[in-house]
């Protein structure tokens, strides 16, 4: 990568020290669904990072419990937890396990969802109602099944993963673009219930992140022409650039932030 004017853009990954502690994350309890790879990966590593209890969810179990294993030395072990959470009954499942564990969830890191290309004309009932699945149905019963905790500690953070995909009328995924949209609405219809019990819920949007999926499956020499006339900040947006930003809105330092859409995606929307 080449030198850049700003000495963050090209910092090294993993580099923690070089950014911000929150001493409220320390020992926070925090769900992360999706957390086995890519984004939801750095999301695990940078809360563990931070001291918090980290409780993780995905369908790759294999990948999710090399990860646990791995941040083994932080200050409280990752729980990694195997679960389908297309699978609603098995999701409540999970985070049932993950409060048995760790004590009622504070932070809510809403994260996995599925990018599968597809055409319009192949959309069937069948597949839409997947897509929904794996993207957004999932995000509004994790919500329900940790608010009653959050309602009695009178304290939470919901961090939604939305998408810009939608906002650049980006084609090949109507039912992922449609169900990412649908992230923000989820977000706004309850920022004001939830708020009045000290409940924040935000959408965390990225733009085009460098995860090795994304690498292998999507990225193309037209996509790095797209990403270099898109983005005002010439470089690759990575795993880490949105979990600084989750940390952020998990910690204490966010306390008057709710109902918003906080896009990182280097200036692209
Ligand atoms: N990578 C990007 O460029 C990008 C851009 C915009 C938005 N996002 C959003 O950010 C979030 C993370 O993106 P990513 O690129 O890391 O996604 P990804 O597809 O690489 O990883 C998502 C994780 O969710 C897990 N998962 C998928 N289906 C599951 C299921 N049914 N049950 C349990 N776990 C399941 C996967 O195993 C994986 O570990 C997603 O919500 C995505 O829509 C990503």
């Amino acid at each position: 990568m080449t030198s850049s004017p700003n000495p963050s853009v090209n910092a090294p990954a993993n580099a923690h020290e070089s950014y911000a502690r929150y001493p409220s994350l320390a020992g926070r309890v925090v769900l992360i669904t999706g957390g086995a790879t890519g984004i939801g990966a750095s999301f695990v590593e940078h809360f563990a990072a931070q001291g918090a209890r980290v409780a993780f969810l995905d369908v790759d179990a294999s990948a999710g419990q090399a990860l646990a294993d791995a941040l083994g030395g932080s200050r409280h072990k990752p729980l990694f937890l195997h679960c389908d959470l297309t699978d609603i009954a098995a999701l409540r499942a999970a985070i049932a396990s993950a409060k048995a564990a760790l004590g009622p969830i504070e932070v809510l890191v809403n994260n996995a969802a599925n990018d599968r290309r597809h055409t319009l004309a192949e959309v069937t009932p069948e597949s839409f109602d997947a897509g929904v699945a794996v993207n957004v149905r999932h995000q509004l019963f994790a919500v329900q099944a940790v608010v009653e905790d959050m309602k009695t500690a009178r304290a939470g953070s919901i961090i939604n993963l939305g998408s810009v995909s939608w906002m650049l009328k980006q084609a090949d995924f109507p039912v992922y673009t449609m169900s990412k949209s649908a992230v923000q609405g989820l977000t706004r219809g309850l920022a004001k219930d939830l708020g009045h019990h000290g409940i924040r819920v935000n959408s965390l949007v990225p733009g085009w992140v460098m995860t090795e999926k994304q690498r292998r499956l999507w990225l193309t020499d037209e996509g790095r022409e797209a990403i270099k006339r898109g983005q005002c900040i010439d470089a690759e947006l990575m795993p880490e650039d949105l979990a600084r930003m989750a940390l952020f809105l998990a910690a204490d330092d966010s306390r008057m932030i709710t109902s918003q859409e906080i896009v990182v995606d280097g200036g692209w929307t």
